[in-house]
């Protein structure tokens, strides 16, 4: 595993993610209820796994390396990044405002919320594939292979600092459950 493998396999499960989300809003087109409990599960992962850890890692220990290591271009794509991450932070902030109070919704109740996912998932998803186009090759130069163990249990110690001991675990099975339920 290196540090870019890592990112590359978080991209993927935040990609999943925001699939469910775009899911769970669909569901309630043809008139069906939408429960309200996964809604916020999603949200919950989105918020732990990849707004707070995540993001948190590239913020902490990537973007500062990059820019170490990048000439001028480098550190205006790093500034892009980093505001993406605050916009995506504030739009997941407002989407958590807009849940319905009842155990389940339907298409009326979330329609405050539907145009904040709809920025959202389309913000993270260019986000993730500029990431993955631009940012991931210049990780393989930051963090060769020979320097990712000590980068990856610097990340791993993040990961428990930024979420709690054992958080990232219970994010990761409701991460599964979801997909299982909507993909
Ligand atoms: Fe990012
Ligand atoms: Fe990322």
């Amino acid at each position: 595993m290196t540090v870019q493998s890592l990112l590359r396999r978080e991209h993927g499960m935040a990609m999943r993610m925001l699939a469910v989300l775009k899911k769970l809003l669909e569901s309630v087109e043809d008139g069906t209820e939408g429960g309200t409990e996964d809604l916020e599960s999603v949200l919950l992962v989105l918020e732990g796994y990849v707004d707070r850890c995540h993001h948190g890692k590239e913020e902490r220990l990537v973007f500062p390396e990059v820019r170490k290591a990048g000439e001028g271009d480098m550190e205006v794509m790093v500034d892009e990044l980093a505001l993406d991450h605050g916009k995506a932070a504030d739009l997941l902030r407002r989407m958590k405002e807009e849940v319905p109070s009842g155990p389940s919704f339907s298409k009326s109740d979330v329609e405050a919320l539907e145009p904040l996912a709809r920025s959202y998932i389309e913000l993270m998803r260019e986000h993730i594939r500029k990431e993955n186009a631009r940012l991931l090759p210049l990780c393989e130069a930051v963090f060769p292979e020979e320097a990712s163990g000590s980068a990856l249990r610097r990340m791993e110690a993040l990961d428990e600092e930024l979420l709690g001991p054992g958080r990232k675990g219970t994010l990761l099975e409701d991460l599964e459950k979801l997909s299982a339920r909507y993909l």
